[in-house]
């Protein structure tokens, strides 16, 4: 069931965007309107503010709007210093598009009101592809979409060309690492539920908010865990507003991640909320498989996941030989019958075909207590040596450093 974004009454005073975000615009409107009055009164019930309010040219005088509830902090970058030991690399977390992310110890001194606590704090590489657009969307983004299945952003810091942002702590990191690090233990099968289960609560939730958000960058590397497993979308970079009348896309530049973005979105720049469902679709066959999205190392033809395993999904003799070989048969089979006919209708070529993040949900809740099916066996203990664990968390830095899987496809239609 997907969870309805709560219109929030408030008649607290309303906060104006410099306000949030001192000196952090660069752009300057020459010639600021009049304040109305009109415009204030419109804000008297929440309204989530959107990427393209920001550009209009009211943009840094006149814009009037709610943030109260969202709580977000703003930090200096001492302050940030100090919480992650100079962004030590022993509190080196990984590092995407964006730039590099470290661990930090947030105290109850800190600030009134902030607890302590743990956090990420994610520093944009200035010399890297993504900027200020993209942190401005995180924090629009973020900062105002609540959700248990949503990373929270607790705060951000913006000072001169410095641009930070700062998470909750997800102790088991990404599900990527989860997924496919070699030496990580492998995801039970009911535990690869769970987290389908609450990717789709997220996804859904954004889908079906009043003013709804397409994603675009729904990736297993963008599925942050808790350390009960709980799934939490993060990386809202990309994120766009969905399309708004008698729109029935939105038009953008291609932009996403290859091997998980959908056929007609690369073809057309045609974005829709069909377009993450695809994803979706992806990110179950990678549950499914244990293999990625995308994996050059394999054989032309089985490269591009959705494009080898998709005619494979109906026929249940050759899903059975293409189900991920860590789970050593511990799965539901009847389950994963399920999930991959599932996974066949989101990655269908028709996006009216694809279902929509609430059916997702319908078919996957179910499938939570199907386990009458999953072979008993006895435990076997796999012990990782330290050297081994070494080896992986070096050669983990080394992928990560060369973005080897993590490039975004950028190209006009
Ligand atoms: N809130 C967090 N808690 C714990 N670890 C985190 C958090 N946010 C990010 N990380 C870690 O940092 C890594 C890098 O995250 P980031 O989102 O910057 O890049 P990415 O998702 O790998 O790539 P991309 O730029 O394509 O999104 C993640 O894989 C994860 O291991
Ligand atoms: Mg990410």
């Amino acid at each position: 069931m997907a969870v309805m974004m709560k219109k929030k009454k408030t008649t607290k005073t309303m906060m104006k965007w410099q306000d949030y975000f001192p000196r952090c615009f660069g752009v300057e409107n020459p010639n600021p309107e009049p304040k109305k009055a009109s415009h204030v009164s419109k804000q008297s019930s929440f309204q989530r503010i959107s990427l393209s309010d920001l550009s209009s040219s009211t943009l840094s005088e006149d814009l009037s709007i709610s943030l109260a509830g969202s709580n977000l902090h703003v930090f200096t970058l001492q302050e940030l210093k100090v919480i992650t030991q100079n962004f030590s690399s022993s509190n080196f977390l990984g590092e995407g598009g964006f730039g590099p992310v470290h661990k930090g110890f947030i105290d109850d001194k800190l600030r009134p009101g902030l607890k302590a606590q743990p956090v990420a704090v994610k520093l944009l590489d200035l010399d890297g592809t993504q900027g200020h657009r993209e942190w401005l969307t995180e924090v629009i983004f973020l900062g105002q979409l609540r959700h248990p299945h949503l990373v929270k952003l607790i705060g951000y810091c913006c000072e001169e060309e410095h641009r930070l942002l700062v998470y909750e702590y997800m102790p088991r990191g990404s599900l990527e690492n989860q997924l496919f690090r070699r030496y990580s233990v492998s995801l039970p099968w009911s535990t690869r539920i769970d987290i389908a289960l609450g990717a789709a609560k997220g996804l859904a939730f954004l889908h079906e908010a009043e003013k709804p958000v397409i994603y675009r960058d729904f990736k297993a590397s963008n599925i942050l865990l808790d350390s009960d497993y709980t799934a939490k979308l993060s990386d809202f970079g990309l994120a766009k507003d969905g399309p708004e009348g008698d729109d029935t896309h939105v038009s953008t530049r291609v932009m996403g991640t290859q091997g998980y973005a959908a056929p007609e979105y690369i073809m057309t720049g045609h974005l829709t909320a069909a377009s993450d469902v695809y994803s979706f679709g992806v990110l179950l066959l990678e549950l499914l498989t244990g293999r990625k999205s995308l994996d050059k190392t394999r054989s032309q033809r089985e490269q591009n996941l959705a494009d080898w395993a998709r005619p494979m999904l109906k026929n249940h003799r050759k899903l059975s030989r293409i189900m991920d070989p860590r789970l050593e048969g511990q799965y539901s089979e009847s389950g994963a019958q399920n999930v991959a006919a599932l996974a066949y209708q989101c990655l269908s070529h028709r996006p009216k075909f694809r279902p929509t993040m609430s059916d997702v949900i319908q078919v996957l809740e179910p499938m939570k207590d199907l386990d009458h099916d999953i072979p008993i066996r006895s435990f076997v203990f796999a012990v990782s040596t330290n050297s081994d664990l070494q080896k992986e968390s070096e050669q983990h830095k080394k992928t990560k450093k060369g973005h080897a899987h993590h490039y975004h496809q950028r190209q006009t239609p």
